[in-house]
C-alpha cells in the first residue's frame, strides 16, 4: 500500500502501533523504547524503521524525524486497574505521558494518537495534560474502543485520544464488526497438556474447572486470576490478555495455558510476527501491546476524515 502519511512511535514496545500503521498505509520513520528486548523485537519485525533505545524523558526531539502523526502508548501501569484499585501507586510511569507533550511541542505534527487504559482519564493530572495539548493547538477526541468490535477475538477496552490541529475535536466514530470467537485462535493439537487431576493442582483451579464444566461442557477457558470463576466459552472472544499468563484451555480431562501463538493471534498480530524466545517475555510484550487491527481501523478513519 502506498503511504499517505508518516509517523513516529513512542513507547513502541512489540510494535502494535507500527504494525497497524503499516497496514493503514502510514510509514513509521522512528520508534523508541527504553527496554532493549522491546527494541530488538520491534526492529526484527520493522527493520525499515529507525530505532532508539532510550528513556523518552530524556529524548532530544531534534534528533527525531519530522512526521505527520505522533503515535504514543505511554506506560499504563500507574493508571491500570490491573494493579488493584486500592493500591496507592506513586511511580514515575505516569509521567511518561509528558514526553508526548514535549515531542508534540517540538514537532507540531498534524495529528497525535495516544493509547492508554480508560483509567488514564481519571489521572489527577489528566486535565492539566489535556490543557497542555490544547495549548499546543490540539483539539482532543477521546475514544474508548473494544478490540472485539474491530474483529479481534479478544475483549480489550482501550482509550485512544485523537489530537488534531483543528478547532473542533475529530471524533472518528465507533467500530461495529461482528465478534470473533476464541475458538478462532485456540489449537487443540498444540501446547503442552497436563491432566487436570494431578498431584499438587491447586484447589482453587479445580474449583474453577468444575464451575466451568458445569456451564460450558468439556471445552472452555478458565482465567487464573480476576473475576471469571465460571470459565469462558470458546464461542465468545477471549477476555483481556494481560502481561502474564492468564487463561488456561480445558479439554475434557486435560488442560494447559494458552500458547504464545494463540496469544499473538488473540492480539491480532500476523502469524509471522517475531517474538522473543522466552515465553514470559513474549507474553509480556504482547500483553502490553496495542492490537494492530484497532490501529489500522483508527488510522483508516483518520485518513478519511483528514
Ligand atoms: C504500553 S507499552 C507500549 C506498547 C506498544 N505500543 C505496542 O503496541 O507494543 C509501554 C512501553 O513503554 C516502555 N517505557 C516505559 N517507560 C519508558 C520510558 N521512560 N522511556 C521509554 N520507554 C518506556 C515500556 O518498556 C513499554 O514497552
Amino acid at each position: 500500500m502506498r503511504s499517505w502519511a508518516t509517523a513516529v512511535d513512542l513507547f513502541a514496545g512489540a510494535g502494535g502501533f507500527t504494525e497497524g500503521a503499516a497496514a493503514a498505509g502510514v510509514r513509521v520513520l522512528w520508534a523508541a523504547n527504553h527496554w532493549p528486548l522491546a527494541v530488538e523485537t520491534h526492529a526484527a519485525n520493522h527493520p525499515e524503521v529507525e530505532h532508539a533505545c532510550q528513556d523518552l524523558h530524556l529524548a532530544d526531539w531534534s534528533r527525531v524525524p519530522a512526521h505527520d502523526i505522533l503515535l504514543a502508548s505511554p506506560c499504563c501501569q500507574g493508571h491500570s486497574r490491573a494493579r488493584g484499585k486500592d493500591q496507592a501507586h506513586h511511580d514515575s510511569s505516569r509521567s511518561t505521558a509528558w514526553a508526548v507533550v514535549s515531542c508534540a511541542e517540538f514537532h507540531a505534527p498534524q495529528f497525535v494518537v495516544v493509547e492508554n487504559v480508560p483509567e488514564f482519564q481519571g489521572w489527577k493530572l489528566y486535565p492539566a495534560w489535556r490543557m497542555a495539548m490544547n495549548a499546543l493547538g490540539y483539539s482532543l477526541a477521546e475514544h474508548v474502543i473494544d478490540a472485539a468490535d474491530v474483529g479481534v477475538p479478544q475483549h480489550r477496552r482501550r482509550l485512544f485520544i485523537v489530537g488534531a490541529r483543528s478547532t473542533v475535536p475529530l471524533h472518528l466514530g465507533a467500530p461495529a464488526a461482528e465478534h470473533r470467537p476464541a475458538s478462532d485462535v485456540v489449537d487443540f493439537e498444540a501446547g503442552r497438556w497436563s491432566p487436570i487431576e494431578r498431584p499438587g493442582r491447586a484447589a482453587a483451579t479445580l474449583a474453577r474447572v468444575c464451575a466451568g464444566r458445569a456451564r460450558h461442557g468439556d471445552r472452555f477457558l478458565v482465567a487464573y486470576y480476576k473475576s471469571e470463576r465460571g470459565g469462558r466459552p470458546l464461542s465468545r472472544p477471549l477476555g483481556t490478555l494481560p502481561t502474564r499468563d492468564r487463561f488456561a484451555l480445558v479439554d475434557d480431562d486435560r488442560m494447559r495455558m494458552l500458547t504464545r501463538d494463540e496469544i499473538r493471534d488473540g492480539m491480532g498480530f500476523p502469524a509471522g510476527y517475531r517474538l522473543p524466545t522466552r515465553h514470559k517475555d513474549a507474553v509480556h510484550l504482547l500483553g502490553n501491546a496495542v492490537c494492530p487491527p484497532v490501529v489500522a481501523w483508527l488510522l483508516g478513519r483518520l485518513k478519511e476524515a483528514a
